[in-house]
């Protein structure tokens, strides 16, 4: 079956705050392609159906957003093994055939988004903070730029365990309480979890005191863009990298494959989208 169409969209529940129909409009707009990219309120339950209709309903493809990532795996025909790994996909590529492939394009984003920014952890000790589906994409990111440990700090203990029997001794686990030691000669930081998101007025709940100067700062976070973490790690004259980069890398693989163009990630779409915030 051939699919001339060139329709997109991204399906959560709810989904009218995303993001994605701008990034992806906005690459649409700027190469000249004829094409849709829209957000699609699906419930839970009707996710499989959905599925299922796209490539007769003529899309491309999906993204995936909260609560679909990890129901969708079960549901496509074909899934990469990095998807595998992380348990959950953010893309879907309708095949020619109209079988769905599903990948995970979350972790292209994470690592992308610090290689931008010239940051390089091979052989280096990072540290992740959070133990959920974002941090999942983050740690095998960081396992494939080579990270030579990856310190899990987690509110939840069990939650950090069931990931260090997943991913084995790369992932050492430090109390949320004793922060500070997981901090010490890391090369990197990240936060994976909601803490700081619409929140510009919280502070950090984090004293960067114990981290080494050169240790680079990121966040998956990006509304607001300078979350209270990112302020403190700036004003400690740290390297911050911000959220929004990974949101706009996890989509260029999905618009290339979806549309056949690698579109270009400028200044002016990041100023596009930081409108948007
Ligand atoms: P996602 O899949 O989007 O990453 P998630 O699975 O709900 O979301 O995970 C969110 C992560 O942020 C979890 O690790 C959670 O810690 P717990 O395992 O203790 O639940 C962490 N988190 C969420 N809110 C937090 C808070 N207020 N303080 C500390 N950690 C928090």
């Amino acid at each position: 079956m051939k699919n001339l169409s060139t329709k997109a969209g991204v399906l959560g529940w709810p989904v009218e705050h995303s993001l994605s129909p701008r990034l992806h409009n906005y690459w649409l707009k700027k190469y000249g392609i004829e094409g849709s990219y829209e957000a699609l309120p699906v419930e839970p339950e009707k996710l499989a159906a959905l599925l299922k209709a796209l490539p007769v309903q003529g899309f491309r493809g999906v993204n995936l957003t909260i609560p679909h990532k990890e129901m969708a795996l079960k549901i496509v025909d074909h899934i990469e093994p990095l998807a595998q790994q992380v348990g959950a996909i953010n893309t879907i590529i309708v095949r020619e055939d109209g079988s769905l492939e599903g990948r995970n394009t979350d972790v292209f984003g994470f690592a992308q988004n610090l290689r931008a920014q010239q940051v390089d952890v091979k052989g280096k000790p990072v540290t992740v903070l959070g133990a959920g589906g974002a941090a999942r994409a983050a740690i095998v990111a960081l396992r494939e730029m080579g990270a030579a440990e990856i310190r899990l700090v987690n509110r939840t203990r069990e939650k950090a365990e069931m990931l260090k029997r997943e991913f084995g001794d790369l992932l050492p686990i430090y109390e949320w309480a004793e922060y500070p030691k997981a901090f010490e000669g890391t090369s990197l930081l990240a936060n994976t979890t909601p803490l700081g998101m619409k929140s510009p007025e919280t502070k950090s709940p984090f004293d960067l005191s114990a981290l080494p100067k050169t240790a680079v700062v990121t966040d998956i976070v990006y509304t607001p863009l300078m979350t209270g973490l990112l302020k403190d790690a700036h004003a400690r004259g740290h390297k911050i990298v911000d959220g929004l980069g990974m949101l706009i890398y996890q989509a260029q693989p999905a618009f290339k494959a979806w549309f056949g163009i690698e579109p270009e990630v400028t200044p002016g779409l990041r100023a596009t989208m930081i409108e948007a915030l």
